[in-house]
């Protein structure tokens, strides 16, 4: 079965540079692996996300440990069927306010009840792109900040692994598509790609040889003030 590799735009905005960037460094990698790879993008502006209200009812139960649901019924189960299907993930935000996306942030929220259901996203390989208007427009801390939710999953973020890429994906531009035009951002955003397939077909290989199962459980006590 081919390598799933799903990518998440964060952008508000239709046509968006982030949206461009993934697309484009998404087709290369497609390209360069073939049948192999089997890319699917989506972008969050087009589905139905509730904010997370913090009920506190989702993940499991104490005692027998069965999988309790998110209490709201929107399309954010559907991305999450994706994620936990796909191989790996390349999430790609614009900056705003120096920060990573808030349809990035809104939609994470939603995602603890995975987290609480034992880890049901641990030891993906996660990379982000991002794009700003300035040249030091907050790239790299946005960057950061998407990482941080999906350490908290047990994924596994990486790096552009090239000799530009450090932490990612960086592209600089301001209107609709202006990405499309920076050459080093979309290198950079198909090394990033190129690394989440790497190490996501390295994972494939791995468990197949181990029959491995993840062991991560989730506690509700471990390091909470009870
Ligand atoms: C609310 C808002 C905040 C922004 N904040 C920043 C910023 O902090 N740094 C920056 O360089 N660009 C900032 N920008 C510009 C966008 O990052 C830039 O236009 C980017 O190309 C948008 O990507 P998108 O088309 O994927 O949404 C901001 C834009 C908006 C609308």
């Amino acid at each position: 079965m081919a390598l799933q590799i799903l990518g998440i735009g964060c952008s508000p905005r239709s046509n968006s540079n982030s949206k461009a960037m993934l697309e484009y460094s998404l087709a290369r990698a497609a390209e360069l692996y073939g049948p192999e790879l089997d890319c699917n993008m989506i972008d969050l502006r087009d589905y139905h996300i509730e904010h997370c209200h913090g009920c506190g009812a989702c993940g499991k139960t104490a005692v027998t440990g069965e999988y309790i649901d998110c209490m709201i019924h929107d399309e954010a189960k559907d991305i999450f069927e994706m994620m936990i299907e796909a191989d790996g993930i390349v999430v790609s935000s614009p900056v705003r306010m120096g920060m990573v996306s808030d349809h990035f942030a809104k939609f994470m929220m939603r995602t603890r009840v995975l987290r609480n259901q034992d880890f049901r996203l641990a030891n993906k390989p996660v990379g982000v792109l991002s794009v700003s208007r300035r040249r030091a427009g907050g790239c790299e801390p946005a960057i950061i900040q998407a990482w941080l939710p999906f350490i908290r999953h047990g994924c596994l973020p990486v790096g552009g692994g090239g000799k530009a890429s450090l932490f990612g994906g960086i592209g600089w531009a301001s209107n609709r598509n202006h990405v499309l035009t920076d050459k080093d951002g979309l290198e950079m955003g198909v090394n990033t790609v190129l690394r989440v397939v790497e190490i996501a077909r390295l994972l494939k290989a791995g468990k197949e040889t181990l029959n491995y199962q993840s062991k991560m459980k989730f506690c509700y006590m471990q390091g909470s003030r009870i």
